[in-house]
């Protein structure tokens, strides 16, 4: 049994993370401001406090490892890394792919990471994720050093309790049926991470001691955007008819933001989805089938109240969708 710190743990991969680490006897607990999700762990022991400037309720404790999943301002991962380093043997922070510097390569866990002129701003916009995620990994590094630190890189996270609608969106919308706009062509590769599968990963790398930087992805040009709707059909038996549309009427029409998940094979974001994962495959990450991801995303999606399934938080509007169909 070993006794794990989640910073955050209750939005949406903490719960994962507990769970599969209370599953294996793991004693946890988790420091948050108390605001997401209170009492979802009311079992487990809970520092209240906040990145911001108020750690105290940490100290004097002792873990053997710590994971952070909600850092992303370099301050606070130095602050916590630096407060913890004597405190706990192993630190996994979660990162993003997002700390890549292009898109324009297949990126791997050496590819040259994002930068940005002001190291010192704090505000988390989409510019400043990525640098400020690269930046937070070298906090964390410089407290832990690389023998004692775990870095991992997902790339959308999705699954049951997405908060984002990213990936959701598009099973979501299969089950409407009838013509449905897609982006690009159906051979074009996207990379997802089930939420469950990152939960698994980070808890193995935390058992089994496994330092060094991880991309967590599905492995690059094996799932594509037909895949998607193949899996979107399977799961929701809705008659849903494709209509596949480039990206550049997608750009011509304003709509090219409101496409989540995939990015266009051509232009600035052109090898977005071809990361590769060959160092977590090594180290045991192992990727469901996407259909599973499919089937239980709607399944849970199904048990959430109106209010919030109403307008999903990503994915074209049925106006703009009708919009464009009318043109397709
Ligand atoms: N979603 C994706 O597709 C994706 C992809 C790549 C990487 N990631 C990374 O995955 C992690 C996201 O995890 P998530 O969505 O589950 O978590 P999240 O929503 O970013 O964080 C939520 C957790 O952190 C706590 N928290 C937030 N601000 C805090 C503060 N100032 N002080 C103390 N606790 C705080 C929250 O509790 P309270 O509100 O109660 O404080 C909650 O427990 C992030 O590191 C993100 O960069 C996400």
């Amino acid at each position: 049994m070993l006794k794990i710190l989640i910073l955050g743990g209750t939005g949406f991969i903490g719960p994962h993370m507990v769970h599969e680490a209370l599953r294996r006897g793991h004693e946890v607990s988790l420091f948050n401001r108390g605001r997401t999700d209170d009492g979802l762990f009311p079992d487990l022991q809970t520092f209240i406090g906040d990145r911001n400037n108020q750690l105290d309720a940490l100290k004097g404790h002792k873990w053997d490892a710590v994971i952070d999943n909600s850092g992303y301002v370099p301050r606070h991962v130095a602050d916590s890394a630096r407060l913890l380093s004597d405190a706990a043997s192993h630190y996994v922070f979660v990162s993003s792919i997002s700390a890549y510097a292009s898109f324009r390569i297949a990126n791997n866990e050496d590819s040259p990471l994002a930068t940005m002129p002001d190291e010192t701003v704090e505000e988390v916009t989409g510019e400043t994720y990525g640098p400020m995620k690269a930046l937070c990994e070298k906090m964390a590094a410089r407290e832990f050093g690389e023998d004692r630190l775990t870095i991992l890189r997902p790339t959308y996270i999705c699954g049951p309790g997405d908060r984002t609608d990213r990936y959701t969106y598009w099973p979501v919308r299969t089950m409407q049926g009838g013509r449905m706009l897609w982006p690009g062509s159906p051979s074009d590769p996207i990379q997802i991470i089930d939420v469950r599968d990152l939960a698994n990963f980070s808890i193995d790398c935390v058992d089994q001691r496994i330092t060094g930087t991880f991309n967590t992805v599905t492995p690059p040009g094996e799932f594509t955007m037909g895949d998607l709707v193949e899996d979107s059909i399977a799961v929701t038996a809705a008659g849903m008819t494709p209509v596949w549309v480039s990206a550049s009427f997608l750009s011509e029409h304003d709509a090219l933001q409101h496409i989540p998940i995939w990015s266009s094979p051509e232009g600035e974001e052109s090898r977005a989805a071809l990361v590769g994962g060959e160092r977590a495959f090594a180290k045991g990450l192992n990727n469901r089938p996407t259909r599973e991801t499919a089937r239980d995303t709607v399944a849970w999606w199904k048990t959430l109240p109106e209010d919030r399934t109403a307008t999903p938080r990503a994915g074209l509007s049925p106006e703009k969708e009708a919009e464009l169909l009318a043109l397709a």
